[in-house]
């Protein structure tokens, strides 16, 4: 049987830790990461542009052989997964899958609310598609949901600002704007996956009684259910412990980034796509 990598996809570096976590889990894989540097962040863009991009990169793990691809990215969860699921993958070939970031979450974020008041913090794009609340709702409809859109977060931390005291600044003032919305917001959602840097400064800023969630490891949970039910996926993934990193920009600026995301050093590849 032909097996083959499992694709992690994200716009840039955010998606990496989400492998780390999926890799912790299910270290017997192999996956092939792609981060589309070059054209990140996706967060500020329009539907069509984040479902276009997204659409181009999710082919190319195809021609790479991945027979399942996880979009690692809300913004691209958010805006592009949806129409590539229902549309894209009959089309192209219906016997490939492709799973996001959101569904995993949202599936179990009300196990972590006593008051039913979540705070969700994301891209402009992740907000403003309403996926989150959408979903929350599907599964929870009594829960609450406030959303607090960061754009200044991802440069930061794109740019290795985010441990500087300009930092502090931007972090202080989406978290005070969020939990102006509701004083009994008791579970926070990092719902970007570049967020996790930023765990230091975000706990000290909300009262010690909220709980932060990022997606690293209900993201690599939620994997590793889905591969117990989904045995044919399963079967059809390669298994060498190996992993491939590609980037669309610079090879040598993602390797100098990649270590803080990945927390151990990363050999890349330039794709032009
Ligand atoms: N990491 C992406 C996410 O989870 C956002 C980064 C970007 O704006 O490109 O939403």
């Amino acid at each position: 049987m032909n097996q083959q990598p499992i694709g992690i996809f994200d716009s840039g570096y955010g998606g990496l830790t989400v492998l780390k976590e999926i890799v912790a889990k299910l270290s017997g894989y192999d996956y092939i990461y792609l981060g589309d540097n070059a054209r990140s962040p996706y967060g500020t863009r329009s539907f069509e542009t984040v479902y276009e991009y997204t659409l181009e990169c999710v082919q190319w793990f195809f021609t790479q052989g991945c027979p399942l691809v996880i979009l690692a990215c809300n913004t691209a969860s958010a805006k592009a997964l949806r129409t590539i699921q229902q549309n894209d993958l009959a089309r192209i070939d219906p016997s490939k899958r492709v799973l996001g970031v959101i569904r995993p979450t949202t599936e179990i974020i009300g196990r972590f609310s006593k008051s039913n008041q979540v705070g969700i913090l994301a891209t402009n794009g992740t907000v403003m598609s309403n996926s989150y609340p959408i979903e929350i709702q599907k599964f929870y409809p009594n829960i609450n949901v406030y959303q607090e859109a960061c754009p200044m977060w991802v440069p930061l931390v794109e740019n290795n600002e985010y441990n500087s005291p300009g930092a502090d600044y931007f972090i202080k003032k989406n978290i005070d704007s969020l939990l102006q919305q509701s004083g009994e917001i008791d579970t926070i959602l990092l719902a970007c996956t570049h967020y996790p840097l930023l765990m230091n400064k975000i706990k000290k800023l909300v009262p010690e009684q909220v709980m932060v969630l990022s997606q690293g490891e209900i993201v690599a949970a939620s994997l590793s259910d889905y591969l117990e039910k989904h045995q044919d996926i399963a079967e059809s993934c390669s298994k060498n412990g190996q992993i491939a990193f590609f980037t669309t920009d610079s090879a040598e600026d993602f390797d100098n980034h990649a270590a803080v995301f990945y927390g151990k050093p990363v050999k890349s590849t330039h794709l032009t796509l």
